[in-house]
């Protein structure tokens, strides 16, 4: 379906959830991939995430608060997303504001994770240079033995929660003559859409 102010929905979840769902379903691998952009004292950064979900409208990811990104949010807590879904030639571009979940929040999804993931995860001080992988390794062991059954949420690891001020929905069309629209929020809490040149 061509993206038309005509065919676009009013809400951009509804757009954002058609194709992520159509991407998923052509076989885009990690459609939950995305690009997270942050800027810090040392200048612009960007790397890929896990986009969690939605909480309220806003996009969820899960990392460490003391890594690049977490420092980055500190200092701006302005923040870009990217995804990109290349068998469906869709591109959905997000801006706004970053905060933390709240401690029970990030342990609550915690608890979901497997039991390695949650043991690198505290083993982990991401973005901080290490001596060895065999450091990490022996770290991970030591912690496994401390922790027999449940593995505590590490105190700088959590969620983040994206409130988005815009959403950009790009499409491919021939000739390189895409479409863009973007959703801009209202103070209302409704969108406004405007189409802007490819
Ligand atoms: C596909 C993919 C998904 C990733 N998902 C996450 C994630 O959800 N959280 C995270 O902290 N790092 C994730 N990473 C690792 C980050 O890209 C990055 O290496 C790490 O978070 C450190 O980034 P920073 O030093 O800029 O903070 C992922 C990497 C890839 C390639």
């Amino acid at each position: 379906m061509p993206l038309t102010e005509a065919e676009a929905p009013r809400d951009p979840y509804d757009l954002f959830n058609r194709w992520f769902r159509e991407a998923h379903e052509a076989g885009v691998p990690q459609p939950d991939a995305m690009t997270l952009a942050t800027a810090g004292d040392e200048g612009p950064s960007a790397r890929m995430v896990l986009f969690k979900g939605f909480r309220n409208g806003d996009f969820l990811f899960y990392s460490n608060y003391g890594s690049r990104k977490g420092t980055d949010l500190v200092h701006d807590h302005r923040a870009a997303l990217v995804f990109f879904w290349s068998v469906t030639h869709h591109q959905v571009r997000v801006y706004g504001v970053v905060r933390r979940l709240r401690r029970a929040e990030s342990v609550e999804y915690f608890r979901t994770r497997p039991r390695g993931a949650q043991l690198s995860a505290l083993a982990s001080r991401q973005s901080r240079t290490v001596r060895s992988r065999e450091v990490l390794e022996n770290r991970v062991l030591e912690l496994a033995a401390r922790y027999p059954d449940d593995v505590p949420l590490p105190k700088d690891w959590g969620g983040y929660a994206l409130r988005p001020r815009w959403i950009e929905f790009w499409e491919s069309r021939e000739d390189r003559l895409h479409d863009r629209l973007r959703y801009h929020v209202r103070t209302t809490g409704t969108w406004r859409v405007e189409r802007l040149a490819p």
